[in-house]
């Protein structure tokens, strides 16, 4: 992998129809995130009312291999959440997820000037985003019990966080 080989591009109308393919594939997430089963027409109603406007495209050459957004926190304004999703299966392992996770940082700290930190929030058995995670700075802050649902199981999480 060539970090100049790799571009996050803000997700437009010709992405919908990746973001929906994703979205129906238990592939696509991996053995620890679940797919959100959005249809095409309820992604194009979210993106339409401006809820896509941190969602990133991962372009790696000439293919879309994933995507990548900040979320709000739910009780604060200073706190982004991340999430990198390379939902191609062939594009992992590759040190695309660790680049991708690299440039979100940056990019959130400098679109969002009220946030102070980043969180993410991973499987207690998701070892490869756990590593990325530590390559990029962030410090494990605790194990949340039963607080993920993945294909109907009830699991831990670990919280992870970085500090502008
Ligand atoms: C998790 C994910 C974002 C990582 O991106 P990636 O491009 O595959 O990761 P990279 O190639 O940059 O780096 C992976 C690192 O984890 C390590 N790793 C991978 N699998 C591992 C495992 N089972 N145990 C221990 N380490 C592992 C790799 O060795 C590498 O570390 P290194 O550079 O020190 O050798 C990507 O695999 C993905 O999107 N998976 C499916 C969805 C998902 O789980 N997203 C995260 C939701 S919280």
């Amino acid at each position: 992998m060539k970090a100049h080989e790799i571009r996050l591009a803000k997700l437009g109308e010709g992405d919908l129809d990746n973001l929906s393919r994703w979205a129906q594939s238990d592939e696509a997430y991996g053995t620890y995130d679940e797919p959100s089963r959005l249809t095409l027409p309820q992604i194009r109603a979210k993106w339409e009312k401006g809820e896509y406007a941190y969602t990133w495209i991962i372009h790696h050459g000439e293919k879309k291999v994933g995507f990548c957004h900040s979320l709000p926190h739910p009780w604060n304004d200073w706190t982004a959440i991340l999430a990198v999703i390379i939902a191609e299966p062939t594009a992992r392992g590759r040190g695309i997820g660790t680049e991708v996770h690299k440039r979100l940082c940056h990019t959130i700290f400098a679109l969002q000037a009220e946030v102070q930190k980043i969180e993410a929030y991973t499987d207690r058995e998701n070892q490869a985003e756990q590593r990325v995670l530590e390559k990029c700075g962030f410090v494990q802050e605790g194990l949340l019990r039963k607080s993920g649902l993945i294909r109907g199981e009830i699991r831990d999480m670990y919280v992870y966080g970085l500090i502008r």
